[in-house]
């Protein structure tokens, strides 16, 4: 699907204003983000700063530096996004695991498991991913209210990725972090941006939302120290237009989400299946029926002519599952099922089982 024109148009007419030296960023940029999520998530910003980042990394990063100290232990949940553990880990500080539960109706978090780990004195903040890539799990307010109160319980600070939170799939609504937590007196942040929602990766900023001063305090300085705040014109216009003028498109994008989605759950070969989804814009095929080894699963999605990204990539409960675009054309999924439908066929008699 095209990038959204409400976006193109303010690109190229940024383009052609033929001037990119510094600007400041307006404050529009933050009044946009607030009406947006006003509306399509009823989350009002009032009494909480809103920083911007130029990444969802670098948030997070500056969250672990100054929110923990060298040797202290973060929590993440995989099968989850690559970035968080070396982010952890390149910090000096250790990665405190709490895999997912995956059962009969999916998968959940473990909360007891949570409850345990939370206790050790050395785990300081937990990266929370909601909506949770790459299973595509959108967690409930119940849920979350019960992250955030174990973390309260023992002063474990969650920074929550948001960052797909505009691709939640109707009729689920999502539920920011902050609204689940409050009261909870947990201390919280939360990313968010148009990157994801709109391919803006390459030129866009993100925000970092917070309700403790501290936190805030603490990021702007090293905002400060690092020039985070240093800005890129063509992601001043972009990031306006996205949430000024991109709804549309997003409806339409979601829609298109949904299809494919059905497209899998119809279309896959059997035994492969495709995960119950309910936000972002990847899918989670499961293959271990396949009864392939890492490697052995990692040839045959290259025999089948497919580049997907293997499930080990976001820990070792991944192994045996893929993850799969599918912001894109409907045909490109029905030549993706083909692909898969064709090599299962061909090396159906030829897979040994494992040893
Ligand atoms: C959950 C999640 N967080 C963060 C990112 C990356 O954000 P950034 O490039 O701004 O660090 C991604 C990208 O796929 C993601 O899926």
């Amino acid at each position: 699907m095209p990038l959204a024109e409400p976006i193109r148009a303010a690109l190229a007419t940024r383009a052609g204003a033929g001037w990119y030296g510094y600007e400041t960023r307006p404050d529009v940029l933050r009044d946009a983000f607030w009406d947006w999520m006003t509306e399509r998530h009823s989350w009002k910003g009032a009494g909480l700063s809103s920083i911007v980042s130029p990444s969802v990394g670098t948030s997070i990063g500056v969250i672990i530096d100054e929110s923990t100290r060298e040797g202290d232990a973060v929590v993440i949940q995989p099968p989850v996004f690559t970035d968080f553990k070396p982010l952890i880990v390149r910090s000096g500080r250790t990665v405190a695991r709490n895999p997912l539960v995956l059962g009969e109706n999916g998968y959940r978090m473990d909360l007891d498991g949570l409850t345990t780990l939370a206790a050790e004195p050395s785990v300081r903040l937990m990266i929370l991913c909601n909506p949770h890539n790459p299973v595509g799990r959108l967690w409930t307010e119940e849920e979350l209210r019960s992250v955030a109160r174990i973390c309260a319980e023992h002063d474990v600070t969650v920074i929550a990725d948001e960052i797909h939170a505009d691709l939640t799939l109707p009729p689920q609504p999502f539920v920011p972090f902050a609204t689940a937590a409050a009261g909870t007196g947990v201390t919280w942040a939360a990313t968010h941006g148009p990157i994801k929602t709109f391919g803006l990766a390459g030129i866009c900023d993100t925000l970092l939302i917070t309700d403790d001063n501290e936190i805030a305090k603490r990021f702007k300085a090293a905002s400060s120290r690092l020039h985070l705040t240093r800005n890129n014109v063509f992601a001043i216009a972009a990031f306006e237009a996205a949430y000024r003028f991109g709804s549309d498109w997003l409806n339409e994008l979601l829609d298109l989400i949904q299809m494919n989605h059905q497209r899998l759950r119809e279309g896959l070969p059997e035994p492969i299946r495709v995960m119950p989804h309910e936000a972002t814009y990847l899918a989670w095929l499961d293959f271990r029926d396949l009864e392939l080894d890492v490697p052995r699963l990692t040839d045959w999605l290259v025999g089948a002519g497919l580049a997907l990204s293997p499930g080990h990539w976001f820990g070792r409960e991944g192994a045996g599952f893929a993850r799969m675009s599918i912001a894109v054309e409907p045909a490109t999924i029905d030549e993706a099922i083909r692909r898969l439908s064709q090599h299962r066929s061909a090396t159906a008699g030829t897979i040994a089982p494992r040893p």
